[in-house]
């Protein structure tokens, strides 16, 4: 079937609005809900040794959030590589290492390249894909399809969100057979998910003031630390490939190495700070930007918002969740600032210049 717009302007303004059914539906494929279905049983993270993960673009950054929930959660080594540098760096790679490629497509040349390597090495191989008809999905031992429905719009965005969620699932899995405890209300309020992204959907009245702001800058900077920093990654690669500006993502705690000779009053800073056990370091580097005349346009809770807004720019304010579901909630923000962004510049949202939904191509 051909799918539409369905009254939205863009194919990705429809994509992330339909982000609390998309996740609905991965977690009711992987969750064990009344119907029994869960993760396939031949995902065995008993004897592995290592996981190794691999995935081009926003799909990385994906994988790059999945390494703080397995170590932290499953105590697992992690590794993570974008798929056009693991292919060629000769990785060695022990029978008892998992190898999980991550893509929407499933048939990104570079990521299924990268797979025929590991097979070679005798790994088990997980492909966690989209499309389910893909040569990922064909030459993986284990598949999980995202359950995201059809994604159009070049930039990712519902199936980054799938992609999160089913990583999760999969550490929570990895920790029980490891026999890890499980973190406090986990995997129980990943049921509140779908109604806690729709709770942000709402959030872009002020995300559109913000991105009419952004839209004037020619560099903009993203800040996270811990599990938020790939959503730094994130939210700054959205933002260059939708509006053409010139985005940083940076882990807050790098600031000081480098990214804060850039700082002035051009420069705005995305930061992106739940309040978590790292919230008061980020803070500081915030603050560090604003002595610089820094615009900070502060991403937290209410209560974030409270002890830290003074002298922000502009916040905007997210639900409260637990630690481990911070990202796949602070992703929506993330697209919508690229988003508004790009509407405010007049740029091709859907089809962005010289990018490609699916690179087939090395
Ligand atoms: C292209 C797309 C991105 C995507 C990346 C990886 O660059 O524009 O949106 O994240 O490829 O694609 P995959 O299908 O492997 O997830």
């Amino acid at each position: 079937a051909r799918v539409d717009k369905g009254g939205h302007k863009h194919f990705m303004a429809k994509e992330i609005a339909e982000q609390p059914v998309a996740i609905d539906r991965a977690l009711r494929a992987y969750l064990g809900s009344e119907d029994g279905r869960q993760l396939p049983e031949d995902l065995d993270f008993t004897t592995v040794d290592r996981l190794t993960m691999v995935a081009c673009g926003t799909g990385y950054y994906a994988c790059l959030v999945a390494k703080y929930w397995f170590e932290q959660i499953a105590k697992m080594p992690v590794e993570v590589d974008v798929a056009s540098e693991f292919r060629y760096r000769e990785p060695p790679v022990s029978p008892n290492t998992m190898g999980l490629f991550v893509s929407q497509s499933g048939e990104t040349a570079d990521t299924l390249a990268a797979l025929r390597y590991m097979e070679g090495k005798a790994a088990q191989i997980v492909g966690l894909v989209n499309v389910q008809e893909s040569s990922i999905a064909r030459e993986s031992d284990v598949v999980l399809p995202l359950h995201a429905g059809p994604e159009i719009s070049v930039a990712s965005t519902k199936a980054f969100t799938c992609q999160l969620v089913i990583l999760l699932m999969m550490a929570l899995k990895a920790a029980q057979q490891r026999g890890h405890p499980l973190p406090d209300g986990l995997p129980e309020d990943l049921r509140a998910l779908p109604g806690l992204i729709h709770q942000c959907l709402s959030l872009d009245a002020q995300i559109k003031d913000a991105a009419r702001d952004l839209a004037k800058a020619q560099d903009i900077i993203f800040l996270g630390r811990g599990v938020l920093y790939p959503l730094a990654l994130e939210g700054a690669l959205k933002l260059k490939e939708l509006s053409y500006i010139h985005a940083e993502g940076y882990a807050s705690g790098e600031l000081k190495h480098g990214p804060i000779a850039l700082i002035d009053e051009k420069v705005p800073v995305v930061v992106m700070a739940p309040r978590d056990a790292l919230f008061e370091k980020t803070v500081s580097n915030m603050q560090e930007v604003m002595a610089r005349g820094g615009k900070v346009i502060l991403v937290t809770d209410a209560e974030g918002a409270r002890v830290a807004g003074d002298g922000t720019h502009e916040i905007i304010t997210m639900p409260q969740v637990p630690d481990a579901l911070a990202p796949i909630l602070y992703a929506v923000p993330a697209q919508q600032i690229a988003y508004y962004t790009a509407i405010a510049k007049g740029t091709d949202v859907d089809q962005p210049r010289n990018l490609a939904k699916s690179v087939t191509v090395e």
